[in-house]
């Protein structure tokens, strides 16, 4: 095995000393690691399993788990194009094509001089400002032809990224309309000045009172999540901030990162003031490392001014910090109990529940994780009372939801509306017309027809954790669920044969679709794959996988079936046309030497 470089070898050095040579710093350690070389070569791994005393198979699986790390060379430029639905309907693909003829390299390789390599990355929260690419790890938006020769000269020329147009790593935050959140003017540590005020039972009391939900997507109450961390046994606690935002089609908290990180800090702060938690962490998705350095120039304001730290704002015995942790590139580890893997330095593999993150979590602590946008909600009820917060909303659902809207219409970006908002009502907002049909809550979520725009957004009728992917009467439905199911047996983690299976068998027969060989019998399969996905998957991922097949299937019918031909059962590939080679060996080609078709077969 070859040895490291001496300076490499002092710089890995550094790494795992500054993580204390914790193995649950292992994630971290990694994607530091990465930065030397910009991928993990062999002896890296070694020297990071002996530096922690753990198995080198261990480092070897957490490296091979994330799409972000690397355990082959890459190219000194990685260029991930943003694969999402809207991204393709932007024209991801004929740019992705234009960069690589320009730059003389294949898809998905890198270049012989090892400069550069091109691939797809599935969606970067980038949806109201695509086509979209993370160049290593730095986002570009807004993408056309005349950027992407811009960008292939650069490459050519080896211009380091901080010489690149600052326009060109500019990313709005496209706030369109703003409501109780959005509009919230509020000095840092006021909210937690309030709720230490009530103290930690009249703050949850107050919580108590306001409904909020979760709004991460499965909408569960955050009073009850926090009480029973609080009464949980165990005296260390935790509280998690998940950034991992990795639903294609959401990017509300992108912005809330970036434009409104101290209310997301302050809401994890009252979050430990209610739970008495003393460590905090927010799960950083990969795709927004871009925003970690101003992340951390907040998190360091918060400490001088003691709102982090010990006996915050003058308390005693009130100690909270918290830390970023960044993701690399795992959609499943959006889901809490892979997050709480992830966290740990594991592969985000979901935990089998209960036992439920609030009684175990990370390291076996009592664990509360929260949405972003949850955390932020809560500094609205420390500032005006939970009583206020209800009063906005629905009966199940209080308060506001920020829409992350994307696709065909004029003004796509950042909408913040009361729970109840009609979508027509959205549609007419954002400029689109002609809209065939939307895509709620991500590919995750529910596809609606124009005949459901007079539904409203709430959990008791179309719940959403905030994306709206709008497609217009020229977009193909059928293409649009087959997007997304290539995206979940992607980003499928493998763990339970049901998933792991049913999303690939669901790819086939959506590609064997596409590809012309399509048969009624086909449709029937993939109402059975549906259901066994439905039923029996370990987690979220694998039993919301076929919901866009299901509804596009009962909603846009006569997009599949124009995709059939008139068999009962067609094979995946020409039958014919692979008895080919057969007959140039046997020197046949008269008619007994073709397989008949099915018309000739009835001619008869
Ligand atoms: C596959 C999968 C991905 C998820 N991704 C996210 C995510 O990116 N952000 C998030 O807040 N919740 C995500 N969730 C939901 C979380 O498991 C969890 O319910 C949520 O973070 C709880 O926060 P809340 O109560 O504030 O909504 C995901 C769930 C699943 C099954
Ligand atoms: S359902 Fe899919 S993502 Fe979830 S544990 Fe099973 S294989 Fe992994």
């Amino acid at each position: 095995m070859s040895a490291l470089p001496s300076d490499e070898s002092a710089a890995l050095d550094g790494i795992l000393q500054r993580h204390r040579h914790d193995p649950t710093r292992l994630l971290q350690i990694l994607i530091d690691a990465q930065d030397i070389a910009g991928w993990l070569p062999a002896p890296v791994l070694t020297r990071i399993a002996a530096g922690l005393d753990i198995p080198r198979a261990r480092v070897e699986g957490v490296a091979g788990f994330y799409s972000f790390l690397y355990t082959r060379p890459v190219g000194r430029y990685r260029v991930l194009f943003s694969d999402n639905i809207t991204d393709r309907m932007l024209g991801n693909a004929e740019l992705l094509d234009a960069l690589c003829r320009k730059l003389w390299i294949e898809p998905g390789k890198m270049s012989e001089d090892g400069l550069v390599s091109v691939t797809t990355t599935s969606c970067t929260g980038l949806c109201d400002q695509g086509p979209a690419m993370l160049v290593n790890g730095q986002a570009i938006g807004q993408l056309n032809h005349r950027r992407i020769n811009e960008i292939a000269e650069m490459i050519r020329q080896q211009r380091p990224l901080e010489l690149w147009p600052a326009e060109f790593f500019q990313v709005d935050d496209n706030i369109r309309l703003k409501g109780a959140l959005l509009g919230l003017e509020m000095a840092p540590g006021e909210a937690l000045k309030a709720a230490i005020a009530r103290g930690p039972e009249g703050w949850l009391a107050e919580m108590q009172a306001s409904n909020l939900r979760g709004r991460g997507g499965a909408g569960f109450a955050t009073a009850v999540k926090w009480a029973s961390a609080r009464n949980a046994p165990g005296e260390l606690k935790v509280i998690v901030c998940n950034a991992d935002e990795g639903e294609p089609g959401t990017f509300k908290d992108r912005v809330l990162l970036n434009r409104y990180a101290d209310l997301v800090f302050e809401g994890m702060s009252l979050a430990a003031w209610a739970v008495g938690a003393g460590e905090g962490f927010v799960y950083l998705r990969g795709e927004y490392r871009y925003l970690r350095p101003q992340l951390e120039a907040v998190l360091a304001c918060r400490r001088e001014a003691g709102l982090l730290g010990k006996n915050i704002l003058g308390q005693p015995g009130f100690d909270f910090d918290i830390q970023i942790h960044l993701g690399a590139g795992a959609y499943v580890c959006g889901e809490e109990s892979a997050l709480i893997e992830s966290l740990e330095g594991k592969r985000g593999t979901p935990r089998i529940r209960p036992p439920f993150p609030v009684i175990k979590g990370y390291l076996g602590r009592p664990t509360v994780v929260n949405n972003v946008e949850t955390l932020a909600k809560t500094c609205l009820v420390a500032l005006h009372g939970g009583a206020d917060f209800a009063a906005t909303g629905t009966a199940q659902s209080a308060g506001t939801k920020l829409i992350s809207i994307s696709g065909d219409c004029a003004m796509p970006g950042i909408y913040e509306y009361p729970f109840g908002a009609q979508i027509s009502r959205i549609l007419e907002d954002c400029g689109a017309s002609d809209t065939q049909a939307i895509q709620v809550g991500g590919a995750s979520g529910i596809c609606l027809a124009s005949y459901e725009f007079q539904r409203r957004i709430a959990y008791e009728d179309v719940p959403t954790a905030g994306a709206f992917m709008i497609f217009d009467g020229t977009r193909d439905l059928f293409e649009v669920a087959r997007a997304f199911i290539h995206f979940f047996a992607h980003e499928s983690c493998g763990f339970c044969t049901p998933c792991r299976v049913g999303t690939s068998l669901l790819k086939g027969f959506m590609d064997k679709l596409a590809d012309g060989h399509g048969a009624k019998a086909d449709l029937n399969d993939i109402d059975w794959i549906d259901r066994l996905l439905k039923n029996a998957s370990h987690c979220g991922l694998g039993s919301a996988s076929p919901n866009p097949v299901i509804d596009t299937l009962q909603k846009f019918r006569p997009a599949y079936e124009r995709r059939l031909v008139s068999l009962d059962f067609e094979p995946a590939f020409d039958l014919d046309a692979a008895l080919a080679e057969a007959r140039q060996l046997t020197a046949r080609n008269d008619p007994g030497a073709h397989l008949k078709t099915h018309e000739e077969e009835e001619e008869k």
